[in-house]
């Protein structure tokens, strides 16, 4: 069951691994609706504990080390400096960001380990895990790869599969392979402690259905877990980064990261209390403090049932009230990835748009991927910034403050009472209507609807354009100034009401139309949610600042310069797929670094042959008669090639390179003797000859003269 009115909050968002920049993925699905929440929440006057940091331990730590040749602790500390540098300068207003590696989060969760040691919560079990005996290490979670039993993806990790999202354990794997070695693993036995998930299931049924109210996409996901049955999970792995396990037997055994990083959220919180002066147990064990956890999708089976088993087995914490999980957010058609360095950096964006952090969260939260996937464009960010932050918003704000500054010199004007019953009727109708909507948006925000919260906020501004259109002040000064400035005045009132209101969203925004109104609190009017709606927050006489635009217009070769660097990325994934040997470290992304990326993956050159190896080679010229996709596959066309012997069909990985309609009629190079091999169940005889531009762009290579289909080269 939801808690009702709850007073108090501890609020998470998820502890992101230190191992990676921060990306737009991450602030649409998690960071942004949790800091729109907290910002609401404690403008109602709500006592709110919002925590994050980064999670250090586990596997993808020690994976990132060996990519950029460093170790684990100079990984988890580069990016945790970088990470909350980032989160700070992007206004995500954290109570506390902080890390898994302090002292206080590692005796917490050794001591939550021991209790539920102590407890006889766990079942000891020795097994035969995955040992690679190359790299003479066992295969934890995600060292492990291999195919999904569940969908068949065949990049599935051992602890997850990233394409169904379900958890897995390294035996469930189809042909496992080690992601150190690439070695096939062998069996050794080890001793491992497991939480019985299995006897757990009706408490942990019985928790999640009392939550019918969560998110379709979260409560779901659990239920397709209940069902499938839920197993036993070892809460330790044989890994030398991690917290060491509090056991005398358990030398070279650290605890899971799915164990100690959501404690972090309870160490996290004794952390800012202490330095808080308050109490952390308020935020953890009252029964009226609702717990909210904010991840995105791929962390549901842990926030929703794992994490809870862990609560329930130590007894003293509360469950979390709500999951409010985000599904995914791609990038301009592609699912964003940082290993092929598609995504668009949030380190990046700061130092490339300066000023322009509401921009992004405008876009982000408008398109944001709360009921499914969504999809960040550049040019729905020009879009939404031009139409809707400069042409609505900025707009009615700049119309009020001018027209305060040109009709009664910048000076907040009083109202008079009309005696025109249009103009009554008018006026009492915007008041009432303005009145209404920090209910409208509050109630919105406290159901995770951000994207609605959001719309409403605008449409308090069209209410103002709208009034302006009614009213025409700028008509109206000339023959009637006291109804010019009662129209001001109510225009105003709803330029200071969105001062408050989109304080959540836009907080810096919010800062700028403060300080250009000059608005001030008072002891009986503080300028939160509690008296938003009131069309007195600006007090008569009031000097206006000069009127300054809150949006800029975003020109085209602006927006074309982020298109650019994203096409370079293209371009650059095109040569490492091409099988070019790649630098090996990932590029920051700058345009410098990328050429200079090009410029290392000239392919090197190849052995010398001997003329009779050329001779072997039977290449020819023929015409692409026809041409189309291959279903299920981004990369490769079939086509028909007219050979000049009857025709064949040749598979090519080309896909992203050309449609199938600019080949059709094209004459080309054909390897034609290549054996005949099956690729998504299709035969393909023979293979397209092009070349490879600097920019990873690929050429067919036609004959300088039309020549005859079948006609042989040497
Ligand atoms: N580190 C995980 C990730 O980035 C999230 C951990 S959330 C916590 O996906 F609950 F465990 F803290
Ligand atoms: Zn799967």
């Amino acid at each position: 069951m939801p808690l009702e009115n709850p007073q108090r909050f501890t609020v998470t968002a998820a502890l992101i691994y230190a191992n990676g920049p921060i990306h737009i993925g991450h602030l649409a699905g998690c960071y942004l609706p949790a800091d729109i929440y907290v910002r609401y929440l404690r403008s109602t006057g709500r006592d709110v504990a919002f925590i994050s940091g980064t999670d250090e331990h586990g596997v993808p730590i020690t994976i990132r080390a060996k990519k950029e040749g460093m170790t684990p602790q100079q990984v988890v500390d580069k990016y945790y400096t970088q990470i909350k540098d980032s989160f700070e300068q992007f206004g995500i207003s954290f109570d506390i960001y902080s890390r898994t590696s302090n002292p206080v989060h590692h005796e917490t969760s050794q001591q939550f380990f021991t209790t539920l040691y102590d407890k006889g919560y766990f079942d000891e079990e020795v097994t035969e895990q995955y040992f690679d005996e190359v790299a003479n290490q066992f295969l934890a979670d995600r060292y492990i790869v291999g195919t999904c039993p569940v969908c068949a993806n065949p990049n599935a990790y051992g602890d997850q599969c990233e394409r169904c999202g379900t958890a897995l354990s390294p035996n469930e794997l189809i042909e496992p392979h080690s992601t150190l070695s690439g070695s096939k693993p062998v069996k050794r036995q080890t001793k491992n402690w497991n939480l019985p998930l299995d006897r757990m299931q009706p408490d942990i049924e019985a928790y999640v259905n009392s939550h019918t109210e969560w998110k379709t996409n979260v409560f779901g996901q659990c239920q397709s877990w209940l069902k499938e049955g839920l197993r036993p999970r070892a809460m330790t792995r044989d890994l030398d980064w991690g917290i060491k396990v509090p056991l005398p037997d358990a030398d070279g055994k650290v605890l899971y990261v799915w164990f100690d990083a959501p404690i972090g959220y309870i160490s996290m919180t004794k952390e800012w209390a202490a330095e808080q002066g308050r109490d952390w147990e308020l935020y953890w064990k009252d029964q009226n403090t609702k717990l909210v956890h904010f991840i995105g999708k791929d962390n549901i089976v842990f926030h929703c049932i794992i994490f809870p088993a862990m609560l329930m087995a130590e007894g003293s914490l509360i469950l979390a009230d709500n999951v409010p999980a985000n599904e995914f957010m791609n990038l301009e058609g592609d699912k964003i990835s940082t290993s092929r360095n598609w995504a668009v950096w949030l380190h990046e964006y700061l130092d490339d748009l300066p000023g322009k952090q509401d921009v992004l969260r405008y876009v982000l939260t408008a398109n944001a991927p709360e009921t499914k996937d969504s999809e960040f464009t550049w040019k729905d960010f020009q879009t939404r910034n031009n139409s809707e932050l400069v042409a609505i918003l900025g707009n009615f704000v700049n119309r009020a403050v001018v027209l305060t500054h040109k009709f009664n010199g910048g000076v907040v004007p009083g109202t008079s009472v009309s005696d025109d019953e249009t103009q009554l009727a008018l006026d009492h109708a915007l008041l009432d209507e303005l009145a209404q909507y920090p209910d409208r948006i509050g109630q919105a925000i406290e159901q995770y609807r951000f994207r609605e919260a959001l719309g409403l906020l605008l449409d308090v501004a069209r209410l103002g354009n709208k009034y302006f259109a009614e009213t025409e002040p700028w008509k109206v000064a000339k023959t009637d100034p006291q109804r010019a400035n009662t129209v001001l005045n109510r225009a105003l009132q709803i330029a200071a009401n969105l001062a408050i209101l989109c304080e959540p969203f836009l907080p810096f925004t919010a800062e700028k139309l403060r300080a250009q109104l000059n608005l001030m609190a008072s002891p009986d009017r503080k300028l939160d949610w509690t008296n938003a709606g009131r069309a007195d927050l600006l007090v008569e006489g009031t000097q206006l600042a000069p009127a300054e635009l809150l949006f800029a217009k975003l020109e085209d070769d602006f927006i074309q310069l982020q298109i650019d660097k994203l096409n370079k990325t293209k371009a650059m994934n095109a040569i490492d797929n091409a099988g070019a040997p790649i630098s090996g470290a990932p590029t920051d992304g700058t345009p410098e670094a990328l050429e200079q990326a090009a410029e290392t993956t000239i392919p090197a050159p190849k052995d010398t042959i001997t003329y009779d190896d050329f001779v072997k080679l039977d290449i020819r010229i023929g015409t692409i008669t026809e041409a189309e996709r291959v279903p299920k596959s981004d990369k490769l066309l079939k086509l028909r090639v007219d050979d000049g012997m009857g025709g064949r069909q040749i598979l090519s990985g080309i896909a992203k390179h050309f449609t199938p309609e600019e080949l059709i009629g094209q004459q080309v190079t054909f390897l034609a003797n290549l054996a005949p091999r099956k690729m998504m169940g299709q035969e393909s005889q023979g293979m397209i000859l092009m070349a490879e531009d600097a920019d990873g762009s690929l050429a067919l290579l036609p004959p300088h003269k039309a020549v005859w289909n079948g006609g042989t080269v040497s």
